[in-house]
């Protein structure tokens, strides 16, 4: 008796065209995951826990901070990872669920144009911010 046995299925992209991006978004999830831990909470128990908490955040605190280049530096890594962590983790969400190629085009489309705006935008006020402006 023979047994029939489907053809693969045709990749949707040639061979050579294949690299190892998914791989990298894969490790890059981890570290940026393991980075924004410690990220995330440093941001949250400096901000609005310890001296006062929230209440005493303001236009003086944030000028105070941003004095400082490494809370520069702190605050750029956050905006960063954040959002290119939360991007990748939409982008893999929208490849998973959205099943026409023309929705799943324009969903990405407009994610990556919105991250790319927050990035470029964020890291515009944290290098520009003007302390003498209020
Ligand atoms: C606080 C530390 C964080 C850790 C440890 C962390 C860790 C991770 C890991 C390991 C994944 C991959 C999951 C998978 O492949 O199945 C993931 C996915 C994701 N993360 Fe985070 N993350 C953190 C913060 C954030 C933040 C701040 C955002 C938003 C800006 C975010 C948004 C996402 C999204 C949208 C996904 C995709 C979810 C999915 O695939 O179902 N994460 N996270």
């Amino acid at each position: 008796m023979t047994v029939d046995i489907e053809a693969p299925r045709t990749p949707r992209r040639r061979a050579a065209n294949r690299t190892n991006f998914e791989m990298y978004a894969w490790v890059f999830m981890r570290l940026s995951g393991l980075l924004l831990v410690v990220l995330v909470f440093t941001h949250l128990i400096v901000n609005a826990f310890i001296d006062g908490g929230v209440q005493r955040v303001s236009f003086a605190f944030v000028a105070g901070k941003y004095a400082s280049p490494f809370w520069q530096v702190f605050d750029l890594a956050l905006l960063w990872l954040a959002q290119l962590h939360g991007t990748n983790g939409l982008r893999v969400i929208i490849n998973d669920y959205a099943e026409r190629d023309s929705t799943r085009f324009w969903l990405k489309m407009l994610l990556f144009t919105a991250s790319t705006l927050i990035i470029a935008l964020g890291t515009l006020v944290i290098f520009t911010f003007d302390p003498t402006i209020s």
